[in-house]
């Protein structure tokens, strides 16, 4: 008898019934030896028939090999995050401000949901199939993470039920990892000899930027989607009836969600979530409440980056108590010593904690702590943990802490004295800020009779006077140096570095490049081997081809962060332009002012980060930012390129329109400007098409690109 292709569409809405009740409901309806059979089935079908395969199928949802990078993804709507509330009198307020500009009297009605720890996402769905999965980012732009999203057994490829399927529908919402499954991946990394993860939260969003969708596929992921993008095809009244469309199209949502019909249904929910936060399976920091009606929403808008009409009501930070054992002193790469409190273990905010930073003079003096006595610390989110409050002692308290006369180097270590800026309008003090940039701002931003006072502070912050001889100093720039957003040498860990100084085998930054002459009296060390060696020597090599901003970055500048060393490098183009700049040119550019343009200054007039930036790059390749003509006719154009090509190589293209100032996304929205498309072109044409967006088949590409 011979198959029919209509059987086969059978069968996969078949597995795909399964699959939701297993993966979503989880209320599995046959046992796993029929799925297995089914599935089976499937395969040979699919073995017999290739041409029938399609994306959507539920045998296709690895068929992607590792990627070296992953393409962006523009939202086509911004992707907002949420303000915080944490008391029943801020909720009463945001309460307030939502009935005042719905100029309302009668009670809003507020969807209640609980605020899920994980890693949010966006889901187009176009005619119902799964076609981009792409991270939040910075809301604007996200990674298309599409290939390992496909792999996460929860999130359909095709959306069930045949009625109301729309031809656009974004869908957001959370990536997390379940409580216990985190325990058991975890056991399995040590196991493994892998590095642990911190937090459920943290095991998500690694797992999901895997280069290899088969990793993902092999951690417990699973989602819940919490709201819409984009949509065409389809409208909707309420958040309720939003939840209960996706439910009938086989979305997983939180059955925890509900409708509250007043202010005190709000704080009941609340506090009922509260109550029962540790029995749920997957971790949460807060609840969720959103205006209801969806035109309500529309008429409240939004301000920076949050809706006006929702707001997330968290759980205070979670505090512990622990003992201190004792109070360090640690000197950093610029060589500031900053006093750290080694505490007892203790389990706080998802993260084990064993020091705490005292963050400066001022505040060790404020706390007081000694060793025995008792703390507690507090840690909220992603922040570091904070001392708040220390329990002296009563009996035979150790004695008050000293600071350090020296650096362990042997250097002298003095007092410095911080500075702060108060804004004031005649006498009256309005703000006081650390930043002169913010207070700067502040005056520029506001009322003209404000003025700007330097005041000196107390002493503040202790500091190795021994320069870029001190050990500790010299240890901090290497770990900075091969830190992940500098040049991430996998391997090369603290303890490595540490080790690697000792033996003398590291002296200066450069003697990275050079390490590979003492790889045979490393291959005799105690833990390491051949392979180890080889795999050390092959990241430092991998990382000499260096972006000009995380070679500025790595550098290891005074006050030069990330952001700066992307705006210098931006703005210069090449570390030569960098080193022969001035400080009057430096404090032309944005985010630089007259503190952070003299580190740079002296930086680069020290004979001894001189000889490091020239010993260091005959062993790089740096990759500077290529210099775009303003005047390009592709600058800021956003540009899709779709399909098979047959005289360019993708990359080869890619770079070619980068370089012509043009933004390269992986998939079309309506701030797409062009699609280049080649041979087999599918949905990203259809998309394009109804979006009115501007096609370039191959044979135009070249007198695109040359356009005037
Ligand atoms: S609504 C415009 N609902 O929290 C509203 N967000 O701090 C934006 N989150 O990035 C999101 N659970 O990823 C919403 N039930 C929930 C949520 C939720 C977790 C995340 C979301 C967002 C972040 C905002």
């Amino acid at each position: 008898m011979s198959d029919s292709i209509k059987d086969y569409e059978l069968l996969k809405t078949e597995i795909r019934k399964h699959d939701h009740s297993y993966y979503v409901l989880d209320n599995p309806q046959i046992s796993d030896a029929e799925y297995d059979s089914l599935f089976l089935k499937l395969i040979n079908l699919e073995k017999k028939y290739p041409k029938w395969v399609s994306p959507e199928s539920p045998s296709q949802r690895v068929g992607i090999s590792p990627v070296t990078a992953f393409s962006t993804h523009q939202h086509a709507k911004n992707m907002l995050s949420l303000s915080n509330c944490f008391n029943d009198e801020e909720f009463f307020d945001f309460d307030k401000r939502v009935n005042k500009s719905l100029n309302s009297s009668v009670q809003t009605k507020y969807f209640c949901e609980p605020k899920i720890d994980g890693a949010a996402v966006s889901l187009t769905y176009l005619n119902g199939i799964l076609e981009i999965g792409a991270t939040r980012g910075d809301g604007e732009t996200g990674e298309n993470i599409t290939s390992n999203v496909r792999t996460i057994n929860s999130i359909p490829l095709k959306l069930i039920g045949l009625k109301d399927i729309p031809e656009v529908l974004e869908v957001r919402g959370e990536i997390f990892m379940p409580k216990d499954e985190f325990t058991r991946l975890n056991k399995l990394q040590e196991k493994e000899g892998n590095k642990l993860f911190s937090n459920p939260r943290n095991a998500a969003s690694g797992s999901l930027r895997q280069l290899d969708p088969q990793i993902t596929k092999s951690r417990p992921l699973h989602f819940f989607a919490h709201g819409v993008g984009i949509t065409q095809g389809i409208s909707f009244s309420s958040q309720e009836e939003v939840f209960k469309k996706f439910e009938s199209w086989g979305l997983p949502v939180n059955p925890l969600n509900t409708i509250a019909i007043d202010l005190d249904d709000c704080i009941k929910y609340f506090e009922e979530i509260d109550k029962n936060r540790e029995s749920l399976n997957y971790e949460i920091d807060g609840v969720v409440y959103k205006v209801n009606n969806l035109d309500d929403q529309n008429k409240i808008g939004e301000i920076a980056r949050s809706p006006r009409w929702a707001i997330a009501r968290k759980f205070p930070a979670e505090e512990v108590k622990t003992k201190i054992i004792d109070i360090n002193f640690q000197v950093g790469r610029t060589g500031v010593i900053t006093p750290v409190a080694k505490l007892e273990k203790v389990f706080v905010g998802g993260v084990n904690v064993s020091n705490c930073t005292l963050h400066n003079i001022d505040e060790l003096e404020r706390l007081d702590p000694r060793p025995g006595d008792d703390v507690v610390i507090k840690r909220a989110g992603d922040v570091i943990p904070q001392i708040i409050k220390v329990i002296a002692k009563d009996k035979n308290r150790a004695s008050k802490v000293k600071l350090p006369k020296l650096c362990e180097c042997g250097s002298e270590a003095t007092l410095n004295h911080a500075e702060s800026w108060e804004v004031r309008e005649h006498q009256t003090l309005i703000k006081k800020l650390d930043s002169i940039y913010e207070a700067k701002d502040l005056i520029k931003n506001a009322n003209k009779g404000y003025t700007l006072h330097k005041v000196q502070q107390r002493a503040a912050f202790l500091k190795c006077m021994g320069g870029r001889s001190c050990d500790a100093r010299i240890r901090g720039s290497f770990y900075h140096f091969v830190s992940r957003k500098a040049f991430d040498i996998e391997g090369l860990g603290k303890e490595i570095i540490n080790r690697f100084l000792e033996l003398s085998y590291f002296k200066d930054i450069q003697d990275i490049f050079t390490l590979e002459n003492h790889s045979e009296e490393i291959e005799m060390l105690e833990g390491f081997g051949s392979k180890s060696v080889e795999n050390l020597i092959q990241s430092i090599n991998s990382s000499r081809n260096i972006e000009l901003h995380r070679f500025i970055f790595g550098l290891g500048i005074e006050e030069v962060g990330e952001a700066t060393a992307r705006n210098l490098s931006n703005h210069f183009k090449s570390i030569e332009k960098l080193m022969s700049t001035s400080f009057d040119e430096l404090i032309t550019l944005d985010d630089i002012g007259p503190r952070v343009a003299s580190n740079i200054m002296q930086f680069f007039e020290n004979d001894y980060c001189k000889n490091m930036v020239s010993e260091l790059l005959p062993h790089l390749k740096i990759q500077n930012p290529s210099l775009i003509n303003q005047d390009s006719h592709l600058l800021n154009k956003t540009i899709v390129i779709t399909g098979t090509l047959e005289e360019f190589k993708r990359d080869e293209l890619k770079n070619m329109l980068l370089n012509k100032g043009a933004k390269v996304s992986g998939s079309v929205s309506s701030k797409t400007n062009y699609l280049i498309v080649g041979s087999n072109a599918g949905s990203k044409l259809a998309k394009a098409n109804k979006l009115g967006v501007e096609i370039i088949n191959e044979d135009q590409i070249s007198d695109f690109l040359n356009e005037k």
